[in-house]
């Protein structure tokens, strides 16, 4: 990036995203572009922005690609954690990432969703009284036994400014005194709307260039199969749930293709759980792959966050195979079911008519969310 001449003498603000497994990829690409746009724009005030990368996810398919097929800048720094324990991966983000974040002024710690690579940004910012910011703040699943619920739970508590998704996120922030009028340490809280909305649109008519191609690699028609996600610890690390799972995907009408998270593979392997009949497991696909074959999909089955908001996005009914979920509002208008893991629960919430068109309803904002979240963090800059 080229920073203009007049600026060169203006406010320059350095942030640093924080960033590490699959859907924190997704969520940075727009904050990426709205960052750009904004140092082209502006004449008094550029933002230096570093990508902090701690390794959570090293395989080609969930990081490196996605990184490449959404134009992401390369990460400045990589910590190359890998997999290990919770406790030793959170540890060593944590213990990589302190000296970099102690070697210059910054001026935001950015951190995003709910993975282990959000709660250590966020621990370590506060430690060091950097300020934070949590993209995707205020959801809840009301589940506290999560991984993913304890990590945004005190993510959230810690950030000074909240950019919550919908209304719904927002209110659960407010409900726990985090950013209203009455929070006594002055925390904002405010209604950005959902970066999955912005990569999504950003990124749709490349994914529909091959679309075609795509189903023809896999042999299928669209509208002529489900699309299976499968890789939350609540359901892959209890070989019970999972065998229950496959149980009742194995009794649908239609060819299953099935993406499989490496973690799960690993799993299914030691469980000695066979994928046959009609699941068709394929290594994880990219995000323009990814996005083709959900939005040709008859139905799409899953247990993950950002992909139930992909089938509401791209008008595809959504069968979660969860207990409960953090994005109420697609369940509200009908246009995902909460299924859980019985599998005659599962055959019918996906045979069953879902409402036909809730393209009206608009509950995540406009796809504008990035810009928003961008002007948000520059006007507390200047403060
Ligand atoms: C993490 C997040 C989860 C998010 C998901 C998206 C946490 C606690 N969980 O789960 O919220 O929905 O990312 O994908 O942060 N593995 C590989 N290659 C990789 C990455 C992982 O083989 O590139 C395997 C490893 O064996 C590892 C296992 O997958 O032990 C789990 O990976 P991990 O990063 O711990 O969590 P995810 O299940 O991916």
């Amino acid at each position: 990036m080229t920073i203009p001449e007049s600026a060169r003498n203006g406010a320059n603000s350095t942030w640093v995203s924080v960033v590490g497994a699959r859907p924190q990829f997704v969520k940075l690409a727009p904050v990426c572009r709205a960052i750009d746009q904004h140092n082209r724009n502006s004449s008094t005030s550029i933002i230096q922005h570093r990508i902090l990368h701690t390794g959570q996810h090293y395989d080609r398919e969930i990081a490196e690609l996605l990184f490449e097929q959404m134009a992401i800048p390369h990460p400045d720094h990589n910590l190359g954690v890998g997999s290990s324990s919770h406790g030793t991966q959170l540890a060593r983000m944590i213990q990589n990432m302190e000296p970099i974040l102690r070697s210059e002024r910054i001026d935001w710690v950015i951190v995003y969703g709910d993975t282990n690579s959000t709660l250590a940004g966020a621990l370590l910012a506060a430690r060091l009284n950097i300020p934070l910011a949590h993209v995707e703040a205020g959801c809840r699943s009301g589940d506290i036994g999560m991984p993913e619920e304890q990590n945004r739970v005190v993510a959230d508590h810690l950030s000074q400014v909240l950019l919550t998704p919908s209304q719904v996120a927002l209110d659960n922030l407010l409900r726990e005194g985090i950013g209203g009028d009455a929070d006594p340490r002055k925390r904002v809280s405010v209604l950005a709307g959902d970066v999955m909305y912005d990569a999504l649109l950003q990124h749709l008519k490349l994914a529909d260039n091959r679309a075609a191609e795509n189903l023809r690699q896999f042999s299928l028609e669209s509208k002529g199969y489900y699309l299976l996600t499968l890789h939350r610890a609540e359901n892959t690390n209890n070989r019970q749930r999972l065998a229950s799972i496959l149980r009742g995907v194995k009794l649908l009408d239609l060819p299953v293709l099935f993406p499989v998270h490496p973690r799960t593979k690993q799993v299914l392997a030691a469980a000695g759980l066979s994928l046959n009949g009609k699941i068709r497991p394929i290594p994880p696909l990219g995000f323009l792959e990814m996005l083709a074959m959900e939005k040709h999909a008859r139905k799409i089955l899953t247990d993950s966050g950002g992909v139930q908001k992909e089938a509401f996005y791209l008008g595809v009914p959504c069968v979660t195979l969860r207990d409960q979920t953090e994005w109420p509002e697609t369940v509200g208008c009908g246009a995902n079911r909460i299924a859980g893991t019985e599998p005659e629960l599962i055959r019918q919430a996906v045979m069953e008519n879902h409402a036909r068109d809730w393209s009206a309803f608009t509950p995540y904002g406009n796809g504008s969310s990035a810009e928003k979240i961008v002007d948000q963090l520059s006007a507390a800059d200047r403060e």
